[in-house]
């Protein structure tokens, strides 16, 4: 067991591999880190489930992570975020970050005609969570939120490229309503949905911004790190290490279109 805190890692748990999108964005900013990531392929997707067992499942994933000497943990699960933040803040001590406030913050600073778009899974737009964060920041802003939960089995079949007509046309079911309400600016609320950015831009139109959670969240990331001067001090790449519920060749096979590049080890883990 290390003994020096700095060295610990980060831990990311996800419902599956969209969290992979939100890894990515911190590695990019913090590439001395050393990453722990929980995948929870078996019980893979968390957006249509209730609340109560979202909680479970999120409970289940940091205790696990806190086991591998993690300093923080990041909720990369927009749903387990609106979900199950405030539960975790007050069931565990360490740092953690969610992916909801950063997205909320991106918003509310990129809109200009107070017209915000957010898209989600089912249960993170029932949850209210984005409205309520951005109407914190800025009561006047109009939100306007939107379940597209077929976007999600859509990224992961690796079908985001906006020529395909299946990906065109599920696209303009979701978001024609939200182009009627003028929007100017759209949160993708889901760790899926960054694949889809392409796609999504054309059909909500080019002059709609696109808030992607994962990089705002990675900006959260390197100041909480900061100031509770929890940065790792030494140099060299930081390790990623990889676990994963159920079925780890799926997660190497797909995970590297979430990630950019090949996932070379990924462990089996019981964690219930
Ligand atoms: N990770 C989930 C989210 O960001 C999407 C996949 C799921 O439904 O579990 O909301």
């Amino acid at each position: 067991m290390k003994s020096d805190i700095h060295e610990y890692a980060i831990g990311i748990f996800d419902s599956g591999i969209g969290g992979l999108t939100v890894l990515r964005a911190v590695k990019k900013l913090l590439p001395l880190e050393h990453i722990m990531y929980l995948g929870d392929t078996a019980r893979v997707p968390y957006g249509t489930r209730s609340a109560q067992t979202v909680l479970k499942y999120s409970i289940a994933n940091t205790d696990f992570l806190l086991k591998q000497n993690i300093k923080l943990l990041i909720i990369a699960c927009n749903t387990a975020s609106a979900i199950a933040t405030r539960a975790l803040r007050e069931r565990y001590s360490l740092p953690i970050v969610e992916v909801i406030t950063p997205g909320a913050r991106g918003a509310v600073a990129a809109t200009r005609n107070a017209r915000v778009g957010v898209i989600g899974t089912e249960a993170t737009i029932n949850s209210g969570a984005y409205q309520a964060a951005i109407h914190k920041l800025n009561p006047r802003i109009e939100v306007f939120a939107r379940p597209c939960p077929l976007f999600v089995p859509l990224a992961e079949e690796g079908w985001y490229d906006p020529a395909d007509e299946i990906v065109r046309l599920t696209a303009q079911r979701y978001l024609n309503e939200l182009k009627e309400n003028a929007i100017d600016t759209l949160v993708l609320g889901c760790t899926h949905y960054p694949l889809l950015k392409g796609a999504i831009q054309q059909i909500i139109g080019e002059r709609v911004t696109l808030i992607d959670s994962a990089e705002e969240t990675a900006h959260v990331v390197v100041r909480v790190l900061t100031d509770k001067d929890l940065l790792i001090k030494k140099s060299g790449g930081g390790a990623c290490s990889f676990f994963v519920t159920d079925i780890p060749h799926r997660f190497t096979e797909t995970g590297k279109l979430f990630l950019g590049k090949e996932i070379e080890t990924v462990q089996l883990v019981d964690i219930l």
